[in-house]
């Protein structure tokens, strides 16, 4: 696909087909990811590829807005070692949305479930559920969840009011950029 045309088109989806997202797909997210672009190229990443489908369900109880991952097929957990970067959260996103890019690119659909500063209930981080679940050592953050999978569910696609060009300003905050 074009990447305009990518990055025009992708939505977030949360329900999917009950199919198998195939190997050499999961391996292309993950390549998309290891391509990302990190701070000195320190890449403090580390992936945890889930398709179990017990701990698929598990994590979908992460958190409220996570229960998409519950008929989801695959999801990847985006965690980053936070002694190898002081801006890993930085390096962990910008992986997270070249999967997101990736999976639409390759006929896949993807959401983010956001695990970092979130509560799994009351006196537990959502991040702590995961790390439980997963067994995730201690210096590792998790930054996020992306679930993957074939679309259950259509999206209209986005309108022009997605150009929010009252947002810009040029040369200085607040002087407006006047569309060409
Ligand atoms: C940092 C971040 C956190 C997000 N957290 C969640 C989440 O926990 N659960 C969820 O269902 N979607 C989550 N999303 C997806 C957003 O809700 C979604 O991207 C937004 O509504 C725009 O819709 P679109 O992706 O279809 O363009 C998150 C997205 C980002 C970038």
């Amino acid at each position: 696909m074009e990447f305009f045309e990518v990055l025009r088109k992708r939505r977030s989806v949360r329900r999917f087909q009950d199919r198998p997202v195939p190997r050499e797909l999961v391996e292309k997210l993950l390549e998309a990811a290891f391509l990302s672009p990190s701070s000195f190229n320190k890449r403090p990443w580390h992936f945890i590829v889930v398709d179990d489908g017990e701990k698929l369900k598990a994590l979908s109880k992460a958190k409220l807005g996570a229960s998409g991952l519950a008929t989801a097929p695959l999801a990847i957990v985006v965690t980053a070692d936070e002694g190898r970067s002081d801006v890993w959260v930085e390096d962990a996103s910008i992986a997270a949305e070249h999967i997101q890019l990736a999976a639409f690119d390759l006929g896949l659909s993807s959401f983010w479930v956001q695990i970092r500063n979130r509560m799994h209930g009351e006196g537990k981080t959502a991040e702590d559920y995961v790390r439980e679940l997963l067994g995730i050592p201690e210096n590792y953050r998790v930054l996020c969840i992306v679930g993957v999978g074939y679309p259950a569910e259509k999206k209209p696609l986005r309108g022009d009011e997605i150009f929010e060009w009252e947002k810009v300003s040029l040369n200085r905050f607040g002087e407006p950029w006047k569309r060409s």
